[in-house]
């Protein structure tokens, strides 16, 4: 069994302390909106996808055991709340489309006169919680086309050479697993598919300083799934695309802009100059609610910075020389040109493509 970094049944949610990982395995009651707030700032939960399903279902724990007097005060509170939430972490877009999507719904909610406060509280509850379902849903379809595309890209001579049955090695970064998700995960659900299919020869995990997602979280999912994998050092990357036929990287995504710009992970910008360099496919996997489609390019994206304490410690430990200063951007943003495909839930789509093709999904 994977695991599961979101417990939920109605009135009741707990998260897997990501803090604490690989060292405890311990899950955190979350009751309501202020408790979803904190988990998300300190990265107790993080990754784009789990963000914003805490983040809403903190506010569905909330609202279960409340009375309202009416639809308007249920809808204030509504707004209010998911609106608070989207303040939690600024970088990933997932809360905010969530955020919007609900807020509206509580509009339609609160204008048909055929709902009362009852119903319109319930239907709320039910379409957050369907949340859960259609983010593993969405990983499933983008593990699978990721994992064709990649197959395909080897069959036609892009990246390294498959293995002698035809299997391939793949570099990941960051975490983008069960962890990070619903369940199943988005780049790690691409090589969790590789995997089913036998087509997984090895995978590549960074460890990702300062906050360490790839040693803690990825090489801890790795080795839970049994899977052949390998953790190398942020700074390794280019060394390993020259000597290990890795034939493609594939990374998740905080925010996707409408020309296909992708901020994520700290380092992630950097391990795609240096896959262009050697030829190695550079994949972006995320779900259509990490694309804003309202910001034209990756300047438009806020990237939070985070304190020096997790550049200057590890643990309790100081590394770094008393006095230093620091700057500690949580993402970085790599520019479409760079990117070979993005891998969504309904196919993979060249950056040059998104825009138009999302469009048309959506019309
Ligand atoms: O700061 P984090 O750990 O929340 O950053 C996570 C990432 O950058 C992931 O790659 C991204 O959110 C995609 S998770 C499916």
């Amino acid at each position: 069994m994977s695991l599961q970094s979101i417990k939920y049944t109605r009135g009741s949610l707990e998260i897997l302390d990501q803090l604490l990982l690989p060292g405890q395995s311990k899950y955190l009651v979350v009751r309501g909106v202020e408790d979803g707030w904190k988990v998300i700032n300190k990265m107790q939960v993080r990754g784009a996808p789990a963000i914003a399903i805490v983040g809403c279902l903190s506010l569905a724990v909330e609202l279960n055991p409340e009375e309202f007097a009416s639809k308007k005060s249920l809808r204030q509170e509504i707004e209010g709340k998911l609106n608070y939430l989207v303040s939690s972490r600024p970088t990933a877009v997932n809360m905010k489309i969530a955020a919007d999507e609900l807020i509206s719904l509580a509009n339609d909610l609160y204008n048909d006169e055929s709902v009362d406060v009852a119903e319109m509280k319930q239907r709320f509850l039910s379409a957050t919680e369907a949340m859960l379902k259609k983010d593993i849903a969405d990983n499933r379809a983008i593990g699978a086309h990721g994992a064709r595309a990649i197959l395909q890209g080897v069959a036609e001579g892009s990246g390294a050479p498959a293995g002698s049955s035809g299997s391939v090695r793949v570099l990941t970064h960051c975490n983008t697993g069960s962890l990070a998700t619903a369940g199943y995960g988005t780049a790690l659900g691409v090589v969790r598919q590789l995997a089913e299919l036998g087509k997984l020869e090895h995978v590549y995990c960074t460890e990702t300083r300062p906050y360490n997602q790839g040693a803690r979280l990825t090489a801890y999912e790795l080795v839970h799934e049994k899977f052949p994998a390998t953790l190398v050092l942020d700074s390794m990357v280019a060394a390993l695309l020259r000597a290990k036929n890795v034939a493609a990287v594939v990374v998740g995504a905080d925010r996707v802009a409408s020309n296909g710009d992708t901020a994520n992970k700290i380092g992630t910008y950097q391990i795609a100059v240096v896959a262009k360099h050697h030829g190695v496919p550079f994949y972006v996997a995320a779900p259509l609610t990490s694309i804003d489609l309202a910001i034209p390019g990756g300047d438009h994206i806020i990237i939070e910075e985070r304190p020096d304490r997790e550049m200057t410690h590890v643990g309790e430990h100081r590394i770094a020389a008393p006095g230093i200063n620091c700057w500690n951007p949580a993402f970085d943003v790599t520019p479409a040109a760079l990117i070979t495909g993005i891998i969504t839930e309904r196919g993979v789509f060249k950056p040059t493509e998104l825009k138009e093709a999302i469009s048309k999904l959506q019309s």
